[in-house]
């Protein structure tokens, strides 16, 4: 069953971004959020709402008509309606796009000559804004195209979780009783959001719509647009007020056009203090800022905040709660622990969490795997951030006291130097944590693309033969049992 949206509500406020010296049109779009369960709407117009340099496409419309019927927007043929709770998510990140991480496009961070750019935030500091607008405005363009889309189709999926930062989304003092300002960041990529969920509508993607970013950061990751030892996020109650806001706001205005909207990427609990604390009052609060703008539709992703699922057994439970999903993150990587493990410890390892997040969600809510790669080394050149090493061959902390697991050569970068057994590896580990997130609502994986790290990519698993082109195939069914 189709809904279209019965009407449409085109807000347009001439914004002046002073630093680039250009006027913009910020288009705010409202449709009716549609109600549980059902399809996605048709897509909707384009909004136009960007600095003037970009040029988003040539069938982009300008804000004079973008409230028209004339637009040439991609019209889908079906769009079929995802039960939630009965169908499995299968998806990919599209990582390292609306929010830049160094480790997926080292190419552009290069590009900038300057090593003290590590990430979105100091990007927007340090460069020129004009400069740092066009490698943007670049990057926004080619990075994810509708040919992607096609392709994540083509792989028998049926969901994007797209991270996108809070300074790009373009909120008023209508919005918010906070701050609007976004410096340094450099906004600009919320029409390419636009444009991305017409293209999702277009090939039957579904969208889970995740704030990965938020205002002071919340876990210090380069991944969140700013890397710092001591994120702020949960230090100020007009940050926290403030991404509430832009929850509200996202629901408001595009509530219609996704199917899940994540609150929040990995806030880090386990930073302790008030932390948690706040974590948790920031879920309840986005959650009924969601309902409230955006009726009971749309589904709500909550994370685990690094704290195990476990500490939310009751958390928006029904009644309370509705259409409620934990977002579970598995990674086997980042400790000396987890990386001392053997490939087949690895798999076995993996299979211990299908029992944990299965007896948590029989008895809670929704839980999927939001994100999980086939990585198991840390070798991908700056995963742990720009200019620094890995802990696999001990260049992260070298010294004593720290390890060095092997070389790692060859378990990264280009998928052409991967031995004939490191692939078969890969595929063994793709299907067990296929296994373990079907095993809940379905899963979600780290990342579509990467530059130049294969094992990350789901683009070039299928390309390279160890991820198969549906995946519902199995070379090791009942991997778990
Ligand atoms: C935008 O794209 C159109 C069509 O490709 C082109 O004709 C136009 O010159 C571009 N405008 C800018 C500002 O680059
Ligand atoms: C990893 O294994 C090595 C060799 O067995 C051992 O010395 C080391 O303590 C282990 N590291 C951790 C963190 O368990
Ligand atoms: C890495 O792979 C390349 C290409 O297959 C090969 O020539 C090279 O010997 C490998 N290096 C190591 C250290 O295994």
């Amino acid at each position: 069953m189709r809904h279209l949206p019965t009407t449409l509500i085109f807000l347009c406020q001439g914004i002046t971004f002073w630093s680039l010296g250009v006027h913009a049109t910020q288009c705010r779009l409202r449709a009716p959020s549609r109600v549980n369960g059902d399809a996605p709407p048709d897509p909707l117009p384009i909004v136009s709402g960007t600095v003037q340099p970009t040029n988003i496409s040539s069938t982009t419309p300008s804000p004079s008509n973008a409230g028209t019927s004339s637009v040439e927007s991609p019209t889908p043929t079906a769009t079929t309606a995802f039960k939630y709770g009965n169908d499995k998510i299968r998806g990919v990140n599209l990582g390292g796009w609306l929010v830049l991480e160094p480790w997926i496009t080292p190419s552009l961070f290069e590009s900038t000559n300057n090593d003290a750019i590590v990430d979105e935030y100091t990007l927007g500091q340090l460069l020129d804004s004009k400069v740092a607008l066009e490698i943007l405005t670049k990057h926004w363009e080619t990075w994810i195209t509708e040919d992607d889309f096609a392709a994540i189709n083509a792989a028998g999926l049926n969901h994007v979780r797209i991270p996108l930062g809070y300074w790009s989304v373009p909120m008023t003092s209508d919005d918010t009783k906070v701050s609007t300002s976004v410096e340094p960041y450099i906004p600009g990529a919320w029409p390419y959001l636009l444009r991305a969920l017409n293209w999702a509508k277009k090939h039957s993607i579904h969208v889970i719509l995740d704030i990965h970013g938020a205002p002071g950061s919340q876990n210090g990751y380069d991944n969140s647009g700013q890397r710092t030892s001591g994120p702020q996020w949960a230090q100020s109650p007009e940050n926290v007020q403030r991404t509430v806001d832009t929850v509200r706001f996202i629901a408001a205005n595009i509530g219609g056009m996704i199917d899940v909207l994540e609150l929040l990427n990995e806030p880090a609990g386990f930073l302790g203090g008030n932390f948690p604390q706040v974590v948790r009052q920031f879920w309840l609060d986005g959650y009924d800022a969601v309902r409230q703008a955006a009726g009971a539709g749309i589904k709500v992703m909550i994370g685990d905040a690094f704290l195990g699922v476990s500490s939310w057994n009751g958390f928006l439970t029904y009644p309370r709660g509705q259409g409620v999903i934990m977002d579970f993150h598995e990674y086997q990587i980042f400790s000396d622990l987890e990386l001392n493990r053997s490939f087949d410890e690895h798999v076995n390892f993996a299979c211990t969490y299908s029992d944990s997040l299965s007896i948590f969600e029989g008895s809670n809510i929704w839980t999927i795997i939001g994100e999980w790669s086939n990585a198991v080394t840390d070798c991908a050149k700056w995963l742990n951030g720009r200019g620094v090493g890995a802990r696999w061959d001990n260049t992260r902390f070298p010294g004593p006291g720290t390890q060095y697991h092997g070389s790692c050569t060859n378990f990264t970068g280009s998928y052409t130097g991967f031995s004939s057994s490191y692939k078969s590896f890969l595929r063994k580990y793709w299907e067990v944590q296929v296994e373990i997130g079907e095993n809940v609502q379905g899963w979600v994986f780290w990342t579509w693309k990467a530059e130049n790290a294969d094992e990350w990519s789901y683009q070039k698993g299928l390309e390279g033969g160890w991820i198969p082109q549906d995946p519902t195939n199995r070379r090791f069914p009942g991997i778990c049992s």
